[in-house]
């Protein structure tokens, strides 16, 4: 919002007044996009994997904002998914530093990380990785239970977060009775249900048409403004890293 509203029995605001209130929106506004949420420093990842050790992160150093869409883009076997698991705390760096909402993530215990990962991130992978048996609600429903959010506010946020996503009239379908898109946007619902800040998605939009991939792209942009969200995302699709805020090309371990 730029100009803030006024009760009608107030004076209207002078030119000057309204361009200084501008101004001090906008100037909120960029305080609160450049607050850093995480921080990645010299983060190396090796495997030992069949005898000689395998380099696949080779120095990263990359930044997240609040209210920020980020892509990661590169070649098969670049390194994205390795450093995605990593800022998710699925897997932890062999050398450098993780800073997550001020918290040193790469040195958190196993049972910590996983707690922080369940409250306050959310995960969106290539395959939907849906419940088959459970309906789209019930999908929902279950990352709240993980988080550990009290029942008794379970339905207004899965009504709200199937709406968010547009499927409120699917919510009763079980995965094989979706399409792929839906079936997406149910595993987007189910990863923002429990308000997280940070949402990673590993090529969310690579199974699914153009025109889906841009509605995906579409829900996306809506939750960073109403959720408080920031996403980071892979990617090989040009046309969509159009509407990333920063986009950060990765070749062979390292970002150029
Ligand atoms: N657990 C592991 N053990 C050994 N090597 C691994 C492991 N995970 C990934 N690698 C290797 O690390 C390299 C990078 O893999 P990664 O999955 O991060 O690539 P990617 O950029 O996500 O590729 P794609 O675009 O195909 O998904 C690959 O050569 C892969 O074989
Ligand atoms: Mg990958």
């Amino acid at each position: 919002m730029i100009f803030s509203k006024k009760k009608k029995d107030e004076q209207p605001a002078s030119e000057p007044d309204l361009v200084k209130e501008e101004k001090q929106d906008l100037k909120l506004e960029k305080e609160v996009h450049n607050e850093k949420l995480l921080s990645v420093v010299n983060v190396e990842r090796v495997f030992q994997a069949g005898g000689a050790p395998l380099r696949v992160l080779k120095g990263i150093n990359m930044e997240l904002r609040q209210n920020q869409l980020v892509m990661l883009r590169g070649r098969s076997g670049s390194g994205k998914t390795t450093l995605l698991n990593c800022l998710g705390g699925l897997d932890t760096p062999t050398e450098g530093e993780i800073w997550f909402n001020g918290r040193p993530f790469h040195k958190l215990s196993d049972d910590k990380r996983t707690l922080v990962r369940r409250k306050e991130m959310g995960f969106i992978f290539q395959a939907f990785a849906l419940m088959p048996l459970l309906s789209a609600k019930e999908n929902v429903e279950l990352s709240l239970r993980m988080a550990g959010v009290p029942r008794g506010t379970w339905k207004e946020r899965v009504d709200h977060c199937l709406e968010l996503v547009g499927l409120e009239k699917r919510m009763n379908h079980r995965p094989f009775e979706l399409s792929g898109g839906e079936q997406q946007r149910v595993a987007i619902a189910k990863a923002i249900a429990h308000k997280p800040i940070l949402l990673l998605a590993d090529e969310p939009t690579a199974e699914l048409d153009s025109n889906m991939a841009a509605q995906i792209m579409s829900v996306f942009k809506t939750i960073i403004r109403t959720e408080q969200v920031t996403i980071c995302m892979t990617t090989h699709d040009p046309t969509i890293m159009e509407v990333a805020d920063h986009v950060y090309e990765m070749v062979d371990g390292k970002f150029i």
